[in-house]
């Protein structure tokens, strides 16, 4: 029997043994789906504290449970290590590690490099891996696959390769990595096929494409729509501000066509760990190739200009009640960079509020998710939210909507309310 169909039987008697290399927001669930599927798991990562917590059985993921995670761990299902030469073990590594981006914004693929490196260092006949990180067009192909076939190993026939891009959305209580379709571009079609048996227990819809270019360019396209679109419905917010008309209105008026418009909501910019990353990486790429995407900086130059324009916002609220913005106390409610989830990374929050420090305002913030700040030269602790920090405040700024938050003593209590979120009822914006 060949590799393919040896692998294709193991998943379904579920003998193959999973592998996850990075076991953070995306790694975690994934091994979680696929241990329940009936999977062994042995999951891979570089932070101690990440693999001793997995093994006591605790998550440090938000969407895992660790009651959920504790089970699976007693039944042996799931264990963790740091030590990646076990990775001749699993018969199929996913590959989840971070690719942020450089000081300078360009593409630092530095993680999945290493990864890479782990896994072409015990490759062995008959293994699958799948790259899950966000990156640009071109990087299964032209970094992973020749350190893979280094050893003399063909791909399609002696191990499997693909690049099938993550959609987790965190916090989402309608999706998660079970019933979420997956996309999966395989090297050979052989790839694709593999990988679609081994998924297919623990992912309920997985979608075939031709080639690793065309999924790794589907995660882009899913992510540069959004940055764009959201840069549109920005752009709009600030032309019915000079207009005086309710941006809100109008949005949920557009809504009810029920053909050809999509709803996207203004805010104080994007944040997390794809929106304001991933387009940049395709906008890297295409630089190389001599073509500027537009649409990315575009959307990029707004979305990243919001945090300034709700800051003006909050001088002239401050200013409608003779004060000035140095000197003044301004409570920021809500840092995560969405609501109901306690991911700060690329929030917004954080350029808000270093943009009122340069102004001399004090700054406090109440976010139930995030008990301490400590990014960046900002470091705060999160205020109780009572009816007493609301009026103490001679400003109160919504930047996170926060499901959980008592508006309506947010409304009565705060002397001056600027609602990046159209969170209380009412007109948006300063009053
Ligand atoms: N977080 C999301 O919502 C989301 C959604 C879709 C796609 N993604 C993409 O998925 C990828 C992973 O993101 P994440 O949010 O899970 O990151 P994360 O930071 O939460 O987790 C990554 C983990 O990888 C580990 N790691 C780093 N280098 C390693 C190495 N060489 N070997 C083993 N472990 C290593 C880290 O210690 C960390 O625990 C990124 O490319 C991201 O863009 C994330």
């Amino acid at each position: 029997m060949g590799y393919e169909q040896d692998l294709i039987a193991k998943a379904q008697s579920r003998s193959a043994v999973m592998g996850v290399i990075g076991l953070g927001y995306v790694g975690l669930p994934l091994a979680v789906e696929l241990a329940e599927a009936g999977y062994r798991v042995l999951g891979f990562d570089v932070t101690a504290r990440v693999v001793e917590g997995i093994n006591a059985g605790r998550s440090h993921v938000q969407d895992v449970p660790t009651e959920r995670l504790g089970k699976l761990v007693k039944a042996g299902k799931i264990s963790a290590t740091t030590d990646l030469s076990r990775l001749r073990e699993p018969d199929c590594i996913a590959i989840c590690v971070p690719t942020p981006l450089s000081k300078t914004r360009d593409p630092d693929v530095s993680y999945i490099s290493a990864a890479t490196d782990s896994v072409a260092k015990t490759i062995r006949p008959g293994q699958v891996v799948i790259l899950q990180s966000t990156t640009y067009p071109g990087t299964t192909r032209e970094m992973l696959l020749p350190a893979l076939e280094r050893g003399g190993l063909k791909v399609g026939k002696d191990f499997f390769l693909a690049f099938s891009p993550e959609r987790v959305d965190p916090g989402n209580p309608r999706f998660n990595t079970r019933n979420t379709p997956k996309i999966v571009g395989g090297v050979t079609p052989a790839c694709t096929k593999v990988v679609t048996a081994l998924y297919g227990p623990a992912i309920e819809t997985l979608v075939g494409v031709s080639s690793p270019e065309a999924a790794e360019l589907v995660k882009l396209l899913e992510n540069t729509f959004r940055a764009v679109n959201i840069g549109l419905v920005n752009e709009m917010a600030i032309v019915c501000d000079k207009l005086g008309v309710d941006v809100w209105e109008v949005i949920e008026a557009a809504n009810t066509k029920p053909f050809g418009f999509m709803k996207f909501t203004p805010g104080p910019g994007v944040g997390g760990h794809c929106i304001p990353l991933d387009p940049h990486y395709l906008a890297w790429k295409m630089r190389s190739l001599n073509y500027r995407t537009r649409f990315i900086e575009l959307a990029g130059e707004i979305n990243s200009e919001m945090p300034e324009y709700w800051v003006e916002k909050v001088v002239s609220a401050l200013n409608d009640r003779g004060k000035a913005a140095r000197g003044s106390t301004v409570l920021v409610l809500g840092v995560a960079y969405k609501k109901d989830i306690d991911d700060l990374r690329e929030s917004p929050a954080l350029d808000i509020i270093r943009l009122l420090e340069r102004l001399g305002a004090k700054v406090q913030y109440h976010d139930p998710f995030i008990p301490e700040l400590h990014e960046d030269g900002v470091a705060l602790k999160s205020s109780p939210l009572t009816a007493e920090t609301l009026r103490a405040a001679d400003c109160v700024m919504i930047v996170t909507d926060h499901t959980t938050l008592d508006y309506a003593m947010v409304q009565r209590e705060s002397r001056a309310l600027v609602d990046t979120r159209h969170a209380v009822a009412g007109r948006p914006g300063a009053r």
